[in-house]
């Protein structure tokens, strides 16, 4: 595991309505930070011993601070709660910054989706869009435009392609299939924002090449109980080992119950660091990580499932 970051809390400013902005420094005894690209995230251990992600939202090119935005969830786990908790002058612990959501390379055009605040790494994506002189198109639908963060930034770095969508101010709901089908078909599509809007851009873009979307979940709208789970047996293919999976606890849960030492990270099913590939069986897939393309031969053991009764897996 690479070695963790030592970082102080420099200063929480408002950002739009629930939403804060929290600024990093090299905490006691850290070095430089390790630049990060756009689309990188940072994985924080909150005080309580939980670890979180949040995208990182600042200009990539400037040095020597990190800036994630965070919305308060009523409803939500305890990482959005616990960080709206958090005072200047406090140190935290993370890993350096990681990135499965890069910014497609020049010359490739590239348009940009937003929902809420999902548009943490789409801000820091336009930042170097906007530095590079890449013409790009940002389309951001928020709730309103009092809970929408980052509005003078992205009018800055997007100018006249930016295009905002505010559900309380619009008659219906955004047309995203118009978008899709007068967008530049050469267009690399990244989308963050919650689940619904993820799907509807995904439908939309049915047929666009898979090389071409990218999507990143800002929170995992999969849970990882659902009513009626049943339980089954985990083949280990290459231990030779069988795992019983409790009707009420993640493969995850199971193997480290059982003393197999497995990496992961976030446990709910955004990092990645859990993905395991399956030898035999089939997944019901919970995660909000793998693509289309990557779930008929991998399960997310910290949120997903067997659909049979066994599933035999590569560890
Ligand atoms: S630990 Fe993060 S996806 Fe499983």
């Amino acid at each position: 595991m690479a070695e963790l970051l030592s970082l102080t809390l420099a200063a929480v400013t408002p950002a739009a309505e629930g939403i804060s902005l929290f600024e990093f420094r090299a905490g006691p005894g850290q070095g430089p930070l390790p630049p990060f690209e756009p689309g990188a995230h940072l994985s924080l251990m909150l005080p309580s011993g939980i670890e979180r992600q949040y995208s990182l939202c600042n200009n990539p090119d400037e040095h020597g601070r990190y800036v994630v935005a965070v919305k308060r969830e009523a409803e939500g786990r305890g990482g959005s709660r616990e960080m709206h908790g958090l005072v200047p002058g406090q140190v935290l612990r993370s890993r350096p910054p990681a990135n499965h959501f890069p910014l497609a390379p020049a010359p490739a055009p590239v348009l940009l989706i937003a929902g809420g605040i999902g548009v943490t790494p789409i801000v820091a994506m336009a930042h170097r869009l906007a530095r590079d002189r890449r013409p790009f198109r940002l389309v951001f639908l928020a709730r309103s435009r009092k809970e929408a963060a980052f509005l003078d930034t992205l009018r800055d770095l997007a100018g006249a392609g930016l295009v905002l969508h505010f559900d309380d101010e619009a008659a219906g709901f955004y047309d995203l299939a118009g978008l899709l089908s007068g967008a530049d078909p050469a267009a690399h599509i990244h989308c963050c924002g919650p689940a619904p809007l993820m799907e509807a851009v995904r439908r939309a873009a049915a047929s666009w090449p898979e090389n071409q979307l990218h999507f990143e979940f800002f929170a995992n709208a999969a849970e990882a109980h659902a009513e009626g789970d049943q339980p089954f047996t985990l083949i280990l293919a290459r231990s030779r080992r069988e795992v019983a999976v409790g009707a009420a606890e993640t493969p995850l849960e199971a193997l480290l119950r059982q003393g197999v030492d497995v990496d992961y990270s976030c446990t709910e099913g955004t990092c990645g660091t859990c993905i395991t590939r399956v030898i035999e069986g089939e997944v019901d897939h919970r995660d909000a990580v793998l693509m289309p393309g990557e779930k008929a031969s991998n399960i997310v053991l910290c949120c997903s499932r067997a659909k049979g009764e066994r599933l035999t897996v590569d560890l």
